[in-house]
């Protein structure tokens, strides 16, 4: 067995996309990646009952408690630093992070954002592809750098829109696809299958 793959996982909402990795992790099917941490920006979110559950150590760094971007950013960091963590990911996390953050963990800092990038960056990416009439959305797990949903992408899955859809129904959808290509991504990761070339990540089968 490979030496576990520590992560860390920041949240800001209900964190369905943690509870799917807490959930992989218990029943095995995360490969050797283990959640050992879970840090959200928001006192009262819902992922925080669910780390508390699951046994996994949980922060609250309140981000209106800080003076500034660059400060929350800076605890932010010695909380990941402290939890000892490989891999940093990004679960319904609602904070552009800078650099004072990202250049302590280069490369290994990963969000799941709803919809097929780069179509639909920033907040309710469902809600935009809807309105936009798309037939196709989406969700992608993607490296993070200090740009709004832009950085290196990992993986992505498509999600049809139907003619009875209505922006719920289709947010819902793309959620569970959210839920599997990030257990995906992060069990590819902890069996070291993908590498990068570039702006471009590769999985080896
Ligand atoms: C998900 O669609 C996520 O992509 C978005 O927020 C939604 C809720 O995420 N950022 P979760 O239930 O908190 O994981």
């Amino acid at each position: 067995m490979s030496e576990p793959l520590r992560v860390a996982v920041l949240v800001s909402g209900s964190g369905t996309n943690l509870q799917s990795l807490l959930d992989a992790a218990a029943s095995g099917d995360l490969g050797s990646a283990r959640v050992v941490g879970v840090i959200s920006n928001r006192p009262g979110a819902g992922a925080l009952l669910r780390a508390e559950r699951a046994g996994v150590p949980a922060l609250v760094l309140d981000h209106k408690s800080f003076a500034d971007r660059a400060a929350f950013d800076a605890a932010l960091r010695e909380g990941v630093t402290s939890l000892g963590a490989d891999l940093v990911v990004l679960a319904g996390f609602m904070r552009v992070l800078t650099p004072v953050f990202l250049d302590a963990f280069a490369g290994r800092v990963i969000n799941i954002h709803p919809s097929l990038l780069p179509s639909f960056p920033g907040v309710d990416a469902q809600g935009q592809a809807f309105a936009h009439g798309v037939k196709v959305t989406g969700c992608t797990v993607h490296f993070v750098d200090a740009g709004l949903d832009s950085g290196p992408i990992i993986s992505q899955s498509a999600v049809p829109v139907r003619d009875d859809d209505d922006a719920e129904t289709l947010r819902a959808r793309i959620l569970v696809e959210e839920h599997r290509l990030l257990r995906e991504v992060v069990r590819d990761l902890a069996e070291g299958r993908l590498r990068r070339e570039g702006r471009r990540v590769l999985r080896r089968p």
